[in-house]
């Protein structure tokens, strides 16, 4: 039998070479090696979303979360501050909160009764005296906090890295189209309902992707769509408008209607709102958002989201707006657990925010049309990778598959408005290129020995 191929640096400085030519190795997608490998390189370095203010918004509000495999525990404590600890109890490590969410001053420990207050002290032990004496000394057996927490227009961010940089400078020239999509209105916005979750069994980087960059499948994969008369008839109806290209692997899509299609400015808005457009963004920002239609995007590594029109269910109904985030947190080399946040700008109407939800639902909600199309093709994209073919590393067989879309073919826009990158069409691989240059890099950082895992 061959030897188990290892995941040297040699191979990894290949896989970056082939990435460069627009071509990806199938592996990269079942390995487990690459798998761990980015459990310490990327997910342990870089900051993870873990939630939105307004789903914590009183003192002892909390959220259970998890960042890969490490539960944390997101609270917001008496003094009106957002806490996130290590959900682990300190006294032997099991869960210590396995609600999803609530809200309460103080929580105990399943397993022997420990109590922590919203500060993570560790305030009551059962029997303490008796058993322990004096002499421990509880302030050492407090929650462990997260090396970092950090907020950008209400999203919540957590690192394990202490020596991550800023947010701020993490998200870089995405906070520009964030804020169009959260910052535009007074107050900002609010999650209605609580995340769903579900379990799908693909790789992380196979739906980052798709969000990230591949407007080019909504023809053919949301093709019932089309049958039904929600989405156009044209092949290219997603290729209008902007791919951008952003740094640190982050990239956005602002997709527009066909050059003379009449479609209501800002998403369709209510025309109410708009006057807070005007406060909120700058003249280049509403310049873009006002003939968007769809924004969608990856910020890296694996926060995704969409703000497309869609209808509400009603054959009559306009099509209505939604800003829907979703974590694609990893738990094995092909299966995931989505996390899927709806939004809405807190002034909007209550009609609009009610037509918002259902829009959400119906179309990217997980019983959705479209978030079951996805499922499907991208369980299938790893079920497909784990064979013997898809897997071989040798470097000499073409075991590649396609990014070469738009590769030495399209240019920069240069009257591009905003930051980043910016191409005049959503048909280009040029995001997906950026994403796994990014992420490859990641892989090979810090690297000063010649096997980044050693042989299983
Ligand atoms: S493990 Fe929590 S009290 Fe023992
Ligand atoms: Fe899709």
């Amino acid at each position: 039998m061959a030897d188990v191929p290892r995941l040297r640096r040699d191979v990894l400085l290949e896989v970056k070479a082939k990435i460069q030519q627009g071509v990806l190795p199938q592996w990269v997608f079942a390995d487990p090696d690459v798998y761990r490998a980015e459990v310490h390189q990327i997910f342990a370095k870089t900051w993870n979303f873990l939630g939105h203010e307004s789903e914590i918004p009183r003192p002892g509000d909390y959220v259970t979360r998890w960042i890969v495999h490490d539960p944390v525990l997101l609270l917001r404590d008496e003094q009106g501050e957002i806490q996130a600890y290590l959900n682990s109890c300190t006294h032997r490590g099991t869960k210590l909160c396995t609600a999803d969410f609530g809200q309460r001053k103080t929580f105990t420990c399943p397993y022997h009764g420990w109590t922590f207050n919203l500060n993570g002290d560790l305030v009551g032990v059962i029997a303490g005296n008796k058993v322990y004496g004096q002499e421990m000394d509880r302030s050492q057996w407090s929650l462990r906090k997260l090396p970092r927490v950090a907020s950008y227009q209400g999203m919540i961010f957590g690192s394990l890295n202490p020596d991550a940089p800023s947010l701020m400078s993490f998200l870089g020239d995405l906070k520009w189209y964030l804020d169009i999509m959260l910052g535009r209105s007074d107050g900002g916005m609010e999650v209605r309902g609580v995340p769903q979750r579900w379990i799908i069994h693909t790789n992380w980087k196979v739906s980052s992707d798709n969000f990230g960059g591949d407007p080019y499948h909504t023809a053919m994969t949301h093709r019932s769509t089309v049958e039904l008369g929600i989405s156009p008839k044209d092949p290219m109806y997603a290729s209008y408008g902007h791919q951008v290209v952003l740094n640190h692997g982050h990239g956005i899509n602002l997709i527009t209607a066909k050059a003379g299609l009449n479609v209501p400015p800002y998403q369709g808005l209510p025309r109410e709102m708009w006057p807070m457009f005007e406060r909120n963004l700058t003249p280049a920002q509403r310049q873009v958002f006002e003939k968007t239609m769809i924004m969608v995007g990856t910020c890296f590594p694996n926060l995704s989201f969409v703000s497309p029109m869609h209808g509400t269910g009603g054959p009559d109904e306009p099509l209505t707006s939604f800003v829907n985030f979703r974590v694609w947190r990893p738990i094995g080399p092909a299966k995931i657990e989505i996390t899927s946040w709806f939004m809405v700008d807190k002034q909007a109407p209550e009609a609009f925010k009610e037509a918002s939800y259902l829009s959400y639902i119906g179309s990217f909600g997980p019983a959705g049309t479209l978030e079951q199309d996805d499922a499907e093709i991208w369980t299938r994209v790893v079920e497909a990778s784990q064979g013997t073919m898809a897997q071989d590393k040798d470097v000499h067989y073409n075991n590649v598959l396609n990014y070469l879309m738009g590769l030495g073919r399209v240019e920069p826009d240069p009257t591009w408005p905003g930051p980043g990158i910016a191409y005049p069409t959503c048909y280009l691989d040029a995001i997906s290129r950026a994403f796994y240059e990014h992420w490859i890099d990641a892989l090979l950082a810090e690297q000063d020995t010649d096997v980044l895992v050693p042989n299983r």
